[in-house]
């Protein structure tokens, strides 16, 4: 793997560096993240390098009216009201506060203009582009897409390990175009991950929670062999629960996930939850047997891999499950834990004075990190080798 950290400093004076990064945060949540925080070093070290700083990434997942997306005039994207709160905008303020140092904002409009290269080639300046996902080439991985955003820059590196499990252009097909090399962080990642999978220590527990539940479900499967215990809540449970004809009401589930939630489950390693708190038709939380249940099976496993929220924890009623749970890993100071994701990692300041023991590893990735350890090559890294 290229590493930025072994590239001679010197390599990056005077030139243009395109830094894919992972800001993904929902509308509404705090934007101040322990994702920013893991690629300031980054940023830091390529200033200091005298290179200039092109910042790439994405928001949510946008959407476009469907009369929109076949006409396919992606300078509509902004405008959808569905898309306003997905701007990285707020993110440029946020950056030049950390970095005492400005950070221009290019809008999605401004991306289009003829003098773009000129606007973004500011010697030492720190650029950060509008979300990505606001151009249809982005999710397709397209090359022309991958080939405007390579006239940009000189270099490329990849700081955003939690994006990594996607093909997209600016994870995948800018690689092809550029020298390219792991950023810090994700130099980091790949460690510790690949730390947890050379002694994997029995009983394996895997958490899966929260709401993306047609990229996680499939875990139950991919797991199968390691896991000793799969703990299921939130959108993945409820699946499961819809799947065994138990009502849920309005609740999230994954319709099209039903048959891989029928065909599993008879799976002794799944444990759902047993009570649940309900309000307005929607499972919001797990009950207090849930959350003891789930407890005495973390206090007692050898590997520990969570990712989700086990309930909408951003309303403090429905956040004691979520709460319960990093408790129980904080008092397992045995086990390699690993856990992973944008909401779980903010979920951790509901627990402002718990201490995390040195066993276990916060990572930015959510999807990408259930991804590396089931064993999948991700794309974003195998491109970099
Ligand atoms: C994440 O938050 O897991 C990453 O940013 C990937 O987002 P996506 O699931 O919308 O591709």
């Amino acid at each position: 793997m290229k590493l930025l950290s072994k590239l001679d400093p010197r390599r990056l004076n005077g030139k243009t560096v395109l830094l894919r990064i992972d800001l993904n945060v929902e509308p509404g949540m705090p934007i101040d993240s322990y994702r920013v925080a893991g690629v300031l070093p980054t940023i830091k070290l390529l200033r200091k390098a005298g290179a200039t700083v092109v910042i790439l990434s994405h928001r949510g997942r946008p959407t476009l009216p469907p009369d929109k997306k076949r006409t396919g005039r992606s300078a509509d994207w902004t405008q959808f009201s569905e898309n306003r709160g997905l701007s990285l905008r707020p993110f440029a303020t946020l950056l030049s506060t950390k970095l005492s140092s400005p950070v221009r904002f290019l809008a999605y409009e401004e991306m289009h203009s003829h003098k773009l290269r000129e606007q973004v080639r500011i010697k030492g300046g720190v650029v950060l582009f509008e979300n990505l996902r606001f151009h249809p080439g982005e999710e397709r991985d397209d090359a022309k897409f991958a080939k405007f955003l390579a006239k940009l820059g000189d270099l490329y590196v990849n700081d955003a390990f939690a994006v990594s499990h996607r093909a997209n252009a600016s994870v995948h097909a800018l690689t092809k175009l550029l020298p390219s090399y792991a950023g810090l962080r994700l130099e980091r990642e790949l460690a510790a991950l690949a730390a947890v999978l050379g002694r994997v220590v029995h009983p394996v527990t895997l958490i899966i929670g929260g709401a993306k539940v047609a990229d996680k479900i499939g875990m139950v499967e991919r797991f199968g062999k390691t896991a000793d215990h799969i703990l299921l809540a939130g959108g993945p449970a409820n699946t499961f629960f819809s799947a065994s004809k138990l009502p849920v009401g309005d609740s999230v589930v994954d319709v099209e996930s039903l048959p891989f939630a029928k065909k599993n489950l008879k799976n002794p390693k799944v444990v759902l939850p047993v009570d649940v708190k309900v309000h307005a038709r929607r499972i919001l939380d797990v009950g207090e047997r849930t959350v003891a249940l789930f407890a005495e099976i973390v206090e007692r496993s050898g590997t520990i891999v969570w990712n989700g929220p086990l309930g909408l924890f951003e309303q403090r009623t429905y956040a004691h499950g979520t709460m319960g749970l990093w408790q129980a890993i904080a008092r397992n100071r045995k086990a390699v834990t690993v856990v992973g994701g944008g909401e779980t990692i903010a979920s951790l300041a509901l627990v402002p004075d718990l201490k995390l023991p040195q066993n276990v590893f916060l990572s930015t990735g959510g999807g990408a990190m259930l991804e590396f350890l089931a064993g999948k090559k991700l794309p974003g890294i195998q491109a970099l080798k």
